[in-house]
Parts: structure tokens; C-alpha cells; sequence
């Protein structure tokens, strides 16, 4: 049978790092890149409805709905929740007014000593002046819209590099740099919430929603073949900590237990080919019949031995064909040239009108 569906195919990657855009709003742990993601939903129709069981912080969320798909984001971690929401957000409130009315209020605040001291555990990665700031601004957590949260979120971010004298990277985020420099976090977010604001989409284009809920129990609150196209960057199987990072920080801001959050998340590599197993039944369950899964997945290293991604998926459940990239130009990379490993990135198709045709490209 001639199938319908394209054959998604995985460009070679020139560059990790995305332009200006509502994906920079939050530095989100394990975000896909968007250049990768935009490239792949380009090569789908654009009518249907598209789900995205690992959203995270919603690049693949937000990117379907801007090609003109029904799209639909579920992750576990309320973190990620948030900063999806926020950047599918197309409430028609004027966005620049809205911030600079929750600031003036926030400086009241200030002025009038009018705020909680931040938890022990955070204060000490800011710089004291900046750490009232954002208490100040939390005290109006409420009265802000889905993006007011997020960019909310993503300047607590913003002002902690800062105040480390923004020597933090990816590895040494949290990391206690001395002096802490003072970061006006009053003047970061209302910069950020104009910065992103022009790539808020419009409400015309939003159909879209974003569910908390687990994954390994779609069928509870997704319907039974629902959904055209499945699109994901699953969690990885060396328990990277979603919770962690800039999160750690934001959770212990609103006082909110991280463990408990962290345990009803997939990472833990004893269970996570039966947890990967569970989603992808489910997944059978409320797609069509002629869906199309994508799960972009890749080698990881683990106790020395390099697993691929790829094969391992596709010994969970038959996949259609695989297709295979190296990691160029990345950091990846040098942690490739450290490790004497040369590791790669698979997306694994799995096409439900053509079924079973492994080829591995
Ligand atoms: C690789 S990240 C996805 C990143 C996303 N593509 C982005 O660009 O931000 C995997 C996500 O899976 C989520 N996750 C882990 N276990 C889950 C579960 N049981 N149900 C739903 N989401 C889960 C994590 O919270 C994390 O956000």
C-alpha cells in the first residue's frame, strides 16, 4: 500500500544554538532544539491534531501550532507545565501594560518593606536586593497571565546567572560565585516580557492545550484515536533530573517539594524500558490508524558503554525505519573528543499504515 504519510527525515545539525525567540523565555533542561523541531513538523501536513506526551518546556507544542496543527502538550513536571503554557499564551491583555502594572505594584512593596524573606535554600544564590525583588514580584504571582508566569520564571533565571556574575553554565548552574552582583530584577522582567512578547501567536492560531498528567496513562484523558501525529524528545534513560537546574531554584522560591515532584517522573534507567513500553501502548491507543509516532531519541552513555538510542526503542516496539545523525558542532561534541566516544542522534518513525518496514538510514 502507497502510504500518505511523508518520510520525516533528520537534517544534519549546523548549530545548536536557536535565534531570538519565545523558546529563549525559560532555559528549560533538555529542551530540543527548535531549529530541529520546526524542521520535522514542517515535513507534516498542516491539518490535524499533534501530540507531544514529553512537552516540556512546549518547543514542539508551540512550533505545531504555528504550522497550523491542533497541538497538544502533557508533562508530569509542573515546572514544564508552566513554562509551556506561558509560551502558547495568546491572551489578548495588553502584555506590556500588565507587567509594568504588577512591577509598580511590586516597588510599592518594597518601598513599604510589604514581602516574605526568600526561602534559605534560593537566597543564597542572589544578591540580597535582587532576592527582595522577587519576592516583591511573587507577592502578584496571581494577577499575572500564563506568559506573565513564565517570563516570571525565566527572569528568576535570568537574574540568578547574574548575580553569579553570569559565570554559570550549563554544568555549574547553582554554583556559589562571590560577590553576588546586583541584578535589577524589576527592570529583567519587564525587558523579558517585552523581549518574547512579539512572538506570542495570535489568538486565531490557538487551539492548542497543555495537560499535567503522566504519560503512562494517556488514555485516561486523551481520547481513543484522537490524534494524527505523535512528536517527542522522550525523557533519557540516564535519569536526568528534570526537576533540577534553574527549577531547583524556582521550587524552593514557591516552597514546593521537589521529591515528590521528581518521583512521578520517568528517569530511573531500572524501570525505564517498561515505563517506555507503557507509553508507547498507550500511545496506540488514542492515536489513528494511520498516525504517525516520532520519538527523537539518542546514544547515550551509560556505565561506559555507549547504548543507541535507536535500537534500544526499536527493541521495545518494532519501529518503520530509523534515521541517524552525528552530533556536529555541539558541546556534545566535546564531551565526544573527552570521552573517546562518537555518539549520535536517531529519530525513530514509527508509521502505523505502513507498519514494520525497518530500514535504518
Ligand atoms: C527531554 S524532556 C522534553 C523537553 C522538551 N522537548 C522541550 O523542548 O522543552 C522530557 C520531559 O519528559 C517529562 N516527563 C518525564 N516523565 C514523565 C511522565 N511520566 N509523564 C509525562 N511527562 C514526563 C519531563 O518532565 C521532561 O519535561
Amino acid at each position: 500500500m502507497q502510504s500518505k504519510n511523508p518520510k520525516i527525515r533528520l537534517k544534519i545539525l549546523k548549530s545548536v544554538s536557536n535565534p531570538s525567540s519565545m523558546h529563549g523565555i525559560y532555559p528549560y533542561r533538555g529542551k530540543i532544539s527548535a531549529l530541529d523541531a520546526a524542521d520535522i513538523i514542517s515535513q507534516l501536513p498542516q491539518k490535524g491534531v499533534l501530540l507531544d506526551p514529553f512537552c516540556g518546556s512546549g518547543t514542539i507544542v508551540y512550533e505545531a501550532q504555528k504550522h497550523g496543527l491542533d497541538a497538544i502538550g502533557v508533562d508530569n513536571n509542573p515546572l514544564a507545565i508552566q513554562i509551556a503554557k506561558a509560551k502558547i499564551d495568546s491572551s489578548s491583555d495588553d502584555v506590556l501594560s500588565k507587567s509594568m502594572e504588577i512591577i509598580n505594584k511590586a516597588k510599592l512593596d518594597f518601598d513599604n518593606g510589604n514581602y516574605l524573606q526568600m526561602p534559605e535554600s534560593a537566597i543564597k544564590s542572589f544578591h540580597s536586593k535582587t532576592a527582595a525583588e522577587i519576592m516583591c514580584v511573587k507577592n502578584h504571582f496571581d494577577e499575572m497571565s500564563e506568559y506573565l508566569k513564565g517570563i516570571f520564571f525565566g527572569s528568576i533565571a535570568l537574574a540568578a546567572r547574574g548575580c553569579n556574575g553570569y559565570m554559570w553554565t550549563s554544568s555549574t548552574v547553582g554554583k556559589n560565585i562571590e560577590p553576588k552582583t546586583y541584578i535589577d530584577f524589576f527592570d529583567k522582567f519587564i525587558s523579558k516580557a517585552k523581549k518574547h512578547s512579539k512572538y506570542m501567536l495570535t489568538p486565531k492560531d490557538n487551539k492548542s492545550k497543555i495537560i499535567s498528567g503522566d504519560s503512562r496513562h494517556l488514555s485516561d484523558f486523551i481520547e481513543e484515536k484522537s490524534v494524527n501525529f505523535v512528536f517527542t524528545s522522550p525523557p533519557y534513560f540516564d535519569g536526568l533530573d528534570y526537576t533540577a537546574y534553574y527549577g531547583k531554584l524556582i521550587y524552593d522560591i514557591f516552597e514546593k517539594n521537589r521529591t515528590e515532584i521528581k518521583q512521578q517522573l520517568i528517569q530511573h534507567a531500572d524501570s525505564y524500558q517498561e515505563d517506555m513500553r507503557l507509553v508507547l501502548e498507550e500511545l496506540d491507543k488514542i492515536t489513528t490508524d494511520d498516525a504517525l509516532i516520532i520519538f527523537v531519541v539518542g546514544d547515550k552513555k551509560v556505565k561506559n558503554k555507549v547504548i543507541n538510542g535507536g535500537e534500544f526503542f526499536n527493541n521495545i516496539k518494532k519501529a518503520s525505519y530509523i534515521s541517524e545523525r552525528t552530533y556536529s558542532g555541539t558541546s556534545s561534541q566535546v564531551f565526544d573528543v573527552l570521552n573517546k566516544t562518537e555518539r549520535k542522534e536517531q529519530i525513530v518513525v514509527w508509521d502505523k499504515l505502513n507498519g514494520e518496514v525497518l530500514s535504518y538510514e
